[in-house]
């Protein structure tokens, strides 16, 4: 079960000084490993999943399957699934209202056994999180819909069909439910209008390794063959995850002199570099590794004064954008951030204000920032991952002591969080 969320951490804040040094190694993509997990439904052999990050989704997303039969197993940061068990087609109630990610399951369920049922996978703090695209694309391919009670129950008794699907807007779960779906329908299925995500064409590099025929992943149109069972062969190496990636490259630019992020692709961040670069902030690019070096200048010394807005891959990405917006809070200009992804994913910003922000907030998705401005450690408690992970580079930068509340938000996706932060120089620990 998860963590008490009543856990905190506390941090000492460095008043603006830049002194971390060393080097921290990008974990195992969150956002890679739970679609994947999901996968290892459509084969009875077994899925071997290496780089897996140490974090609270894994475990959920774990106990979610092996609630359904499927064997899990872990060692080190390696993690085995089988599927060849599974004995119910219900998705657990309780943890499939907690992580959205459980619809990654509905999918490959409906594709193998016919039937899935699940509850609404639970709004959270950032939208209402709609499943109305999976709810159209199962109909469309020949599944049934309804309602008992509160869950959904959809069936395919004669199996899911091929179809083509032009989803109504880029979802990167929904692309990659339909990808996973479609490799047991009947016939061709060809998705359009679909996310692009490094994460979806690591999926799709999943499902051809289990023998998928599955190809224009990375692209807004897929084409998937409807085939047998999967078998996957050789483990399969999980991607670097891109928003902790980014989350440091922001950290290591307002608090550090020369960092170097280890074991990420450059490739996946472009946005983000690119960016920094612009406002003066000292990178050098590798093949695996950024470094940000001879990082002396003063924060105030960075100038950003532009529109930022978020957006699908590979523009900016909507989980970096409350860490980028406490970089914003510390360099010199205006800058609008306009969220375009979530309804409501700027609530945060009432505690960066309470800190000494200087930011207007002028609809749940429109916000003006300007920097730079000295922020006060206080109390915070995190209403997201990646709003939590903002609090803690706050707490950073900030004058004095800050206490970050719901450690457990934190966990669940940035592996030893506290331990890779103390090892560049943050004073950074954990209580309960
Ligand atoms: C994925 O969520 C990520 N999660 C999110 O990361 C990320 O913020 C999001 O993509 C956008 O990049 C995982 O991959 C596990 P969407 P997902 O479907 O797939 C609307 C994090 O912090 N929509 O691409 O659920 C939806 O409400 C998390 O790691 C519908 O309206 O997001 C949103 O406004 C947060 N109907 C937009 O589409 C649907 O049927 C994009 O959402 C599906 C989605």
């Amino acid at each position: 079960m998860p963590q008490d969320v009543k856990e905190q951490f506390v941090i000492e804040g460095m008043y603006g000084s830049k002194s971390l040094q060393g080097a921290i190694t990008v974990a195992g993509a969150k956002n890679a490993v739970l679609p994947a997990m999901a996968a290892s439904l459509l084969s009875d052999k077994q899925l071997v999943l290496t780089n897996v990050p140490h974090i609270e989704d894994v475990l959920r997303m774990s106990e979610l399957l092996e609630g359904l039969g499927v064997t899990v197993t872990r060692t080190e940061d390696t993690l085995t699934l089988q599927a060849s068990a599974v004995r119910t087609s219900h998705i657990e109630r309780e943890s499939a209202k907690r992580m959205r990610s459980s619809v990654f399951l509905t999918g490959p369920l409906l594709a193998r056994f016919q039937e899935a049922r699940f509850p609404h996978p639970g709004g959270c703090v950032i939208g209402e999180r709609p499943i109305d695209q999976f709810l159209k694309g199962f109909a469309q391919m020949g599944a049934t819909i309804s309602h008992e009670d509160e869950w959904y129950v959809v069936r395919a008794k004669d199996g899911l069909k091929g179809a083509t699907l032009f989803f109504d807007l880029v979802s990167v779960s929904a692309t990659e439910t339909f990808m996973m779906a479609a490799t047991l329908a009947r016939g061709t299925t060809v998705l359009e209008n679909c996310a692009t995500e490094p994460e979806v064409v690591f999926l799709a590099e999943v499902l051809r390794r289990g023998g998928a025929q599955i190809y224009g992943d990375g692209t807004s149109t897929i084409h998937i063959e409807g085939g047998a069972l999967l078998s996957y062969d050789e483990p399969i190496p999980v991607i670097p995850d891109r928003i902790e990636t980014s989350s440091f490259l922001l950290l290591a630019a307002l608090a550090g002199t020369d960092v170097v992020i280890n074991e990420c692709n450059p490739q996946h961040v472009r946005i983000m570099t690119q960016y920094l670069e612009s406002t003066g902030v000292p990178l050098e690019i590798g093949g695996t590794h950024i470094r940000i070096v001879n990082n002396t200048k003063p924060n105030t010394a960075f100038v950003s004064a532009r529109d930022i807005r978020t957006h699908e891959y590979p523009g900016f990405p909507t989980d970096i954008q409350a860490p980028l917006s406490v970089f914003l809070t510390q360099v010199t200009g205006e800058n609008t951030v306009f969220e375009t992804i979530f309804e409501n994913r700027l609530g945060y910003t009432d505690d960066l204000i309470k800190m000494g922000a200087d930011i207007t907030v002028w609809n749940p998705q429109k916000m003006m920032v300007r920097g730079p401005r000295k922020l006060k450690g206080r109390e915070l408690m995190s209403p997201d991952l990646r709003a939590g992970l903002a609090f803690i580079m706050a707490g950073v930068v900030a004058e004095g002591t800050s206490v970050v509340g719901n450690a457990y938000y934190i966990d669940r996706g940035y592996q030893h969080i506290e331990q890779r932060l103390s090892a560049l120089g943050v004073q950074i620990r954990r209580t309960a």
